[in-house]
């Protein structure tokens, strides 16, 4: 075992580099986002139940590429803005991590620009961007 344990640690640090490596270089997909206001209730993920917003604020309503037939509801996604259309501007530093809550096609209030990969609540798409922005292009990833 003393002769093996050499080996065994240098495997082990090696198999954990490669780990650590992969989810650095995983950056996650590209895509866009909008942002919608109040009312948020009622949700197509959770109704009516005012409990269902983190207390962050950070929610989101799933776009028809994630919405994945509902099973999205309640998962969470790191986004990042990495541009927005003159003259909005984006801040590339802040990533958020938002929950989803919604179905973006059903929202009960009109999303600032149809068919994006997501709709921010406003206090999440301002968090990452000028809050006048109808739209960004961001990078998300599940969580
Ligand atoms: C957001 O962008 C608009 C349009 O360029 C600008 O008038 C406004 O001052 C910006 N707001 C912030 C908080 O940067």
């Amino acid at each position: 075992m003393s002769r093996l344990q050499p080996f065994l640690f240098q495997w082990l640090s090696l198999f954990i580099l490669i780990v650590v490596e992969f989810f650095h270089l995983s950056h996650g997909d590209v895509g866009t986002a909008a942002q919608y206001s109040p009312p948020y209730l009622p949700t197509a993920c959770f109704g009516s139940d005012p409990s269902q917003f983190p207390s962050s604020n950070l929610f989101a309503a799933a776009g028809d590429g994630i919405w994945d037939n509902g099973a999205s509801c309640g998962r969470q996604y790191l986004v990042r803005c990495i541009s927005a259309t003159s003259p909005y501007t984006c801040d590339p530093e802040q990533t958020i991590q938002v929950k989803i809550v919604d179905y973006a096609l059903t929202v009960e209030s009109t999303p600032t620009a149809p068919g994006t990969t997501i709709v921010l609540s406003e206090i999440a798409l301002a968090t990452i961007a000028n809050s006048s922005s109808p739209s960004i292009n961001i990078e998300f990833q599940q969580v």
